[in-house]
């Protein structure tokens, strides 16, 4: 059937050009970057690298990046552009009104949930990042030893009050950027903020150099040794990808819906892809030498850089300075993040209760507040409650790793699957090349990817590590 002859087809078509666009494809290339580059990069992708032994795992999640990211991420622009609506909206515009599937509601229902569930314990971390300005601009780093910067952040872990103080802080400071919905300004931080951070990782990094085990780090980053990967290295490795590229969630969709006809999907995605895996390596460099010359554990957890980077700040010449502005940063990339986890949720609220942005951000800030203060309370009061850990694979597991766990190594897959899916089996194959305008063999080799591959490694992955453990 021709799709330009429906109803449905013709709103398509129109939709955009009430909605305002991007002003450029470098203004979508940074709003993407902005929430695709946060927390993910720098706390998260060290220290799953660091437990999951390295090399190997470092490798399938490149691979996962390059052969199911990107081939999503251009689904979700797809998708966004086409439709040119919220993302629920112009998933049921594509479908057509009727003959959809309610299963594809799914797709917004889960980038609901995972926004509130990420956002309330990615807004506690956060409020490390926070407190760590004042701990570095108060000059409190320079000269310590591991262990003393080690204690620094056990005594922030153990004390509840000071942690909901800091996530109270810094979900504030989200709610006020969705609240008021500027979006432009938004747009103006992000370049040279972004910018900003890249050139102090690689001061951090130039620092490692003359640690002296810089040759062990790149080592330990990028030669695989196959026997420390594990089935669950891999849906870590997975879900990461999914996660660090906020895919899974439609937050991709949402915003490819502003990005203007005509600029080449495939070439901004890719861009937006190489730089959040550039600014991860650049992390893992920065930190993994630091880790080394100081006997440090690669293993320690989700505490890694907050165990490491001070000790390099603590170093370093001007590293009150350099430490200062770095947290600073780390706050900013996390902050765009936090909007784009919440904005969602706002939309949805805005949509389907037909609140106001005033109100529903209000309503939606404060159950991820209230959510993240179980988060808190997982770091110390109840660090040996695990409330699933009858279940294997969840053994030991905080209510903190639970969410960190289901959101990003379940849920979003979950919802990538359901894109690729959508992209593979439900969209007009014409529309879609028209859209992409790739050639010929590269649109069939994104295709086939969205259509068989994606599903098929999502599939696995999953059922390995339900049935293979
Ligand atoms: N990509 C962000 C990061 O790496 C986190 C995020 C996930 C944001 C999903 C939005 C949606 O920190």
């Amino acid at each position: 059937m021709s799709e330009s002859r429906t109803p449905t087809a013709k709103a398509i078509e129109g939709s955009n050009a009430i909605r305002g666009l991007w002003s450029s494809r470098f203004a979508f290339i940074l709003a993407a970057t902005g929430s695709a580059m946060g927390l993910g990069n720098i706390w998260k992708f060290p220290y799953i690298t660091g437990e999951n032994g390295g090399g190997a795992f470092v490798l399938v999640y490149l691979l996962c990046i390059a052969a199911i990211g990107l081939p999503i991420m251009m689904a979700e622009v797809l998708i966004g552009r086409r439709g040119g609506r919220s993302p629920v909206n112009s998933l049921k515009a594509i479908a057509g009104h009727d003959r959809l599937n309610p299963a594809w509601r799914m797709v917004g229902v889960i980038g609901v949930i995972a926004g509130f569930l990420i956002l309330s314990f990615y807004s506690v971390i956060g409020g490390w990042a926070v407190s760590y300005v004042g701990t570095a601009a108060s000059g409190q780093l320079t000269g310590q030893s591991a262990d003393a910067i080690g204690a620094i952040f056990s005594d922030l872990l153990a004390d509840p009050l000071t942690l909901l103080m800091w996530h109270t802080l810094f979900m504030a400071l989200v709610m006020f950027v969705v609240a008021k919905g500027v979006r432009a300004g938004l747009e103006r931080a992000v370049t040279f903020l972004m910018p900003a951070l890249f050139l102090l990782l690689l001061t951090v990094v130039g620092y490692a150099m003359t640690t002296g085990e810089f040759g062990r780090a790149v080592t330990f980053l990028f030669q695989p040794d196959f026997s420390k990967l594990t089935t669950s290295g891999i849906l870590v490795a997975l879900g990461h990808a999914f996660f660090t590229l906020s895919l899974g969630m439609a937050v991709m969709m949402a915003y490819g819906s502003y990005l203007p006809k005509g600029i080449s999907i495939a070439k901004t995605s890719i861009a937006v892809c190489v730089i959040d895996t550039g600014v991860a390596l650049l992390a893992g460099l920065a930190i993994f030498p630091i880790v080394f010359a100081n006997g440090l554990e690669p293993g320690a957890g989700p505490g890694l850089i907050f165990q490491t980077l001070p000790l390099a700040f603590g170093q370093m010449p001007m590293g009150s300075l350099f430490g200062t502005l770095f947290f600073v940063l780390l706050i900013f990339a996390a902050w765009t993040s936090g909007i784009s986890l919440l904005e969602p949720i706002v939309e949805w609220l805005e949509e389907q209760k037909g609140m106001n942005r005033t109100r529903s951000t209000l309503a939606a800030g404060f159950v991820c507040w209230l959510l993240g203060i179980a988060s808190i309370l997982s770091l110390n009061l109840w660090s040996d409650f695990a409330p699933l850990g009858w279940i294997g694979m969840l053994e030991g597991k905080t209510i903190f790793d639970l969410l960190d766990f289901f959101t990003a190594n379940i849920l979003l897959p979950l919802g990538g699957l359901l894109v690729a899916v959508f992209a593979g089996w439900v969209m007009s194959r014409e529309a879609m090349e028209k859209e992409l305008a790739l050639s010929k063999p590269m649109f069939r080799l994104w295709y086939i990817t969205v259509r068989y591959i994606t599903p098929v490694a999502v599939g696995a992955v999953f059922i390995y590590n339900l049935f293979g453990s």
